[in-house]
């Protein structure tokens, strides 16, 4: 049985205190979020980390939005995994869509980036997803399952399990035209199939969630699907009032 996640990417918003304001307000509904079983955690950008981690439920899981896959050295700008571990960062999100557009994200190099990760015993979670034309074109499980297999390359089926995956359509990505559940299932089961031929049945074990305009008002559809365990969400995570209600529908 698969344990249902909400996580909410802040993206480049809020400000330390605006963070720290969120990080406070949270310890009632992560409470109710683990009185439902359900894990739920956000991702600040580098600088908001800490004070969120100080200020937060200690049961709200705290992402970073990237890493770099070197430990140390001569790579201005970067953030290394064992600073992030130090602050008490334990998952990471890897392969946004807004990455590889704006920062020339790859698969292999959110690859290399997994594989650093989970030596460190922390959870990648994992982001594809195809561009409208690719979808217009009919061709959105051809061009996930190379994501796919590029990004969880190398990897034991013990690995793989660990790994979060999300599907995010990129048309879907703050543009209010969320994937119907339908489509969201028949992509996400693929995912499913995909990785059950890499690794066996481990693939039942693994998360798999939908992103993309996901709303407290549409949560509970995607929700009802079998393959769905939960959500990436953007713009409606951003508010406590509108997360609280992103937990509550997810636990309806
Ligand atoms: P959105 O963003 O919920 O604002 O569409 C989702 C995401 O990019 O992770």
């Amino acid at each position: 049985m698969r344990k249902k996640l909400l996580l909410g990417n802040w993206k480049m918003n809020k400000t330390p205190s605006e963070a720290k304001a969120f990080a406070c307000a949270s310890h009632e509904m992560v409470d109710f979020a683990v009185k439902h079983n359900i894990d739920c955690g956000v991702a600040p950008t580098f600088v908001c980390l800490a004070t969120v981690l100080e200020n937060r439920n200690p049961n709200l899981i705290v992402a970073a939005q990237n890493c770099n896959e070197h430990d140390h050295g001569a790579f201005t700008g970067e953030i290394s995994i064992p600073m992030l571990k130090e602050v008490g960062v334990s998952w990471v999100i890897l392969g946004h869509s807004e990455r590889r557009e704006y920062n020339g994200e790859t698969s292999e190099k959110c690859n290399e980036k997994i594989k650093a990760l989970l030596a460190n015993d922390m959870t990648p979670v994992y982001c594809c997803g195809e561009s409208l034309a690719t979808y217009e074109a009919g061709k959105t499980k051809a061009f996930v399952e190379e994501q796919i297999k590029v990004g969880f390359a190398g990897l034991s089926p013990e690995e793989a399990k660990k790994v979060v995956i999300a599907y995010e359509p990129i048309w879907a990505i703050g543009t209010g035209k969320s994937a119907t559940k339908e489509t969201a299932e028949d992509t996400i089961a693929f995912i499913r199939g995909v990785l059950k031929g890499l690794f066996g049945e481990v693939s039942e074990e693994i998360r798999i969630l939908y992103g993309g305009s996901v709303k407290p008002e549409n949560i509970a559809a995607y929700m009802s699907e079998k393959d769905i365990d939960g959500a990436l969400v953007g713009g409606a995570s951003l508010e406590p009032t509108s997360f609280k209600a992103l937990i509550e529908n997810l636990a309806a």
